[in-house]
C-alpha cells in the first residue's frame, strides 16, 4: 500500500492506473477504523481494479462544541488494516492540503452546498455539518477521480446528499451504499460508541431494537405521527434525549403522514454526552410507492 500525503501523488497514481484502463474504487473516511469501514473496503476492492482509501478528520463538519479535537486517531492501526484488507493507495491529507485558504486555520474556501436536505434531521441540529461533509467529499471526488465512491448507509443522510450532490452538479462517479455493520446486539458500529460508558454502551442497543420494532408496526398499518411520538417518548423514558425519531421517503427525505412502499425510519438521540444515530430502510410489500 502506497501512503501518500499531496495531491499530485494521488493524481499521478490514478492516472497510471486509468491509462491502463483499471477502474478505480474511493473509500472515504475519518479514520479509527472498524468492521464497517472494512466491508467498504472488500466492497471497493470487488467493484475496481484499485481502491483509494482517504483518512482524514475534516474540520469543516464539526460544529462548535462538537469533537472534533477528541475524535479517534489511531493511524497506526488503520494503516495495519488497510494493508491487510488489500488497500492500494492511502491519500492522508493535511488542512493545508484540503484547505489551503488564506489563512492556516482557515476551513473557509469554495463550498459546495445541497440545499434543503442538508437542513432537516441531523442538518437541523448540526447547521454546518453537512456543508462540510459536500465541499470535502467533492474536493476528495476532483482529487481522486474514482470511477466508485462507497459510503456506510448509517449515514443515511450523508449519502441521500452526496447523492443529490453527484446528480446535479453531473459528477461521473458512482455512488455505492452498503447497509450498517452491526455489533452483536444490534448497536450500530461506530467511531463514537467509544465515548459510552459501560451503562450507556447497555442501554445503546434500544436503538436498533425501536427501529426494528416501529418499522415493522407501520409496514403492519399503524399511524405514523402516533409512533414517531411513541417511539420518541420510549427514547426519552429509557435516559436518551432524542432528536428526531422521523418517518420518510428513502430518496427525498420528505415527511410521510402516510405508508408507503419504500420507507425509512431515522434517529438520532444523546445518551449521556455521546451523540447517536441509526436507521432502518424497510418495505411495506401491500403498497406502491405511488400509493
Ligand atoms: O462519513 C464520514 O466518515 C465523513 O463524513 C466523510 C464522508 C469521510 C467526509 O469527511
Amino acid at each position: 500500500m502506497d501512503v501518500v500525503e499531496s495531491t499530485s501523488d494521488v493524481f499521478n497514481k490514478v492516472l497510471d492506473w486509468k491509462g491502463q484502463h483499471g477502474r478505480v474504487a474511493f473509500v472515504p473516511t475519518m479514520g479509527n477504523l472498524h468492521a464497517g469501514h472494512l466491508s467498504l473496503v472488500e466492497k471497493a476492492r470487488g467493484l475496481a481494479d484499485k481502491v483509494v482509501v482517504s483518512i482524514y478528520v475534516n474540520p469543516m463538519q464539526f460544529g462548535a462544541g462538537e469533537d472534533f479535537d477528541t475524535y479517534p486517531r489511531t493511524l497506526d492501526a488503520d494503516k495495519k488494516a488497510l494493508i491487510e484488507a488489500g488497500v492500494d493507495l492511502l491519500f492522508l491529507p493535511s488542512n493545508e492540503t484540503m484547505y489551503p485558504g488564506p489563512s492556516a486555520n482557515s476551513t473557509v474556501s469554495a463550498q459546495v452546498y445541497v440545499p434543503e436536505l442538508s437542513e432537516i434531521l441531523c442538518g437541523a441540529g448540526r447547521p454546518s455539518h453537512f456543508l462540510g461533509v459536500t465541499t470535502i467529499v467533492n474536493k476528495f471526488f476532483n482529487i481522486v477521480q474514482p470511477d466508485v465512491a462507497i459510503f456506510g448507509q448509517k449515514d443515511f443522510q450523508q449519502v441521500a446528499i452526496i447523492r443529490r450532490m453527484v446528480s446535479d452538479l453531473f459528477m461521473p462517479v458512482e455512488i455505492v451504499a452498503l447497509p450498517t455493520t452491526r455489533e452483536s446486539d444490534g448497536l450500530a458500529m461506530s467511531s463514537r460508541n467509544q465515548y459510552l460508558t459501560e451503562n450507556e454502551r447497555n442501554k445503546a442497543s434500544l436503538l436498533s431494537e425501536l427501529l426494528s420494532q416501529m418499522s415493522e408496526t407501520v409496514a403492519n398499518g399503524a399511524d405514523i405521527a402516533s409512533i414517531e411520538a411513541k417511539g420518541a417518548e420510549i427514547l426519552v423514558l429509557s435516559g436518551f434525549e432524542p432528536e428526531y425519531f422521523s418517518f420518510r421517503d428513502p430518496v427525498s427525505l420528505s415527511q410521510l403522514t402516510h405508508a408507503q412502499k419504500d420507507m425509512v425510519v431515522l434517529v438520532a438521540a444523546k445518551l449521556g454526552s455521546t451523540r447517536l444515530i441509526d436507521n432502518r430502510l424497510f418495505s411495506c410489500e401491500t403498497l406502491s410507492n405511488s400509493a
